[in-house]
């Protein structure tokens, strides 16, 4: 494997770019190629089935492009398709949820988790699942918004409205006394401002972007997989607008500069 092929992200959408971005800082030599499914978005109500048939129509495409590694910044795809993944391709693939959840797990001194994240990741049970493998005592508490993640993706994150409409969603975490709450879902650490003003009293915010560039690097490192050499590629795909994906997706990654349309067959199923 060619030290210098790139890192292959994908995302339902925009939001995967909060974990391309803290990929990107974390290691800047590293090529990446991001594919953002806003063509199909929302995967969070959608079934197994078809996010495991994307999540393999997607990777397929990554490993043509000659990656080295797959990251599922998703935590739909990763609560849902990551063994599926991890069976089917000989290039390391990696999920959010696991390494989320062992970098939450120690920060909580009250053992109460709270998860903000698609229906598809809180009904998957897959979060509950991994901080029962990692801390039994842990009480994990899930609240599903997929509103709230239409809201960014459309680009209507920042709008009035959102702050009121946040504090409702998140009312269970406050009741439940969770000191911890992870954003399970790549659209919320748009919110992390937010969500911090709304919670710090009480909770510390954990992005998984931050445990799943740890887990990247430390996997490049291991396998001797590191680029070197200034000057990397990045390239960043949509299957939906490329205008609208730049509009709102340089407001989360302001080193984004441009985006090319991506056309993969099974585009038009039906948006939720
Ligand atoms: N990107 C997805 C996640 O992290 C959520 C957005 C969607 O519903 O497609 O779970």
């Amino acid at each position: 494997m060619n030290n210098n092929a790139p890192i292959g992200i994908f995302d339902s959408g925009v939001g995967g770019l909060t974990v391309a971005r803290e990929i990107i800082s974390l290691l800047p030599e590293e090529p990446i190629i991001y594919v953002g499914d806003d063509g199909r978005f929302p995967y969070g109500p959608r079934p197994k089935e078809e996010i495991q048939e994307f999540a393999c129509q997607i990777s397929d495409f990554l490993i043509n492009q000659g990656v080295k590694m797959i990251v599922v910044a998703c935590n739909t795809v990763s609560s849902q398709a990551l063994d599926l993944l991890v069976s089917r391709y000989s290039v390391p693939v990696l999920g959010v949820i696991e390494d989320t959840a062992s970098y939450a797990a120690p920060l909580s001194r009250k053992k109460r988790v709270g998860v903000l994240a698609t229906p598809g990741t809180v009904y998957s049970n897959a979060y509950p699942e991994a901080f029962s493998r990692i801390d039994p005592t842990i009480k994990v508490v899930q609240v599903a918004s997929q509103a709230l993640v239409n809201l960014i993706e459309n680009g209507s994150g920042g709008e009035n409205g959102v702050k009121e409409f946040a504090s409702r969603v998140i009312s269970p975490f406050r009741e439940t006394g969770v000191d911890v709450l992870i954003l399970g879902c790549t659209h919320y650490p748009y919110l992390t401002k937010l969500m911090t003003e709304l919670l710090s009293d009480q909770a510390q915010i954990v992005d998984p972007a931050v445990a799943v560039s740890i887990r990247v690097r430390k996997e490049l490192l291991e396998r001797k997989l590191s680029a070197s050499g200034g000057n990397p590629e990045r390239t960043f795909y949509t299957t939906g607008n490329p205008a609208l994906f730049l509009k709102v997706g340089s407001q989360i990654y302001p080193g984004l500069k441009s985006v090319r349309e991506l056309k993969l067959e099974g585009n038009e199923k039906i948006r939720r």
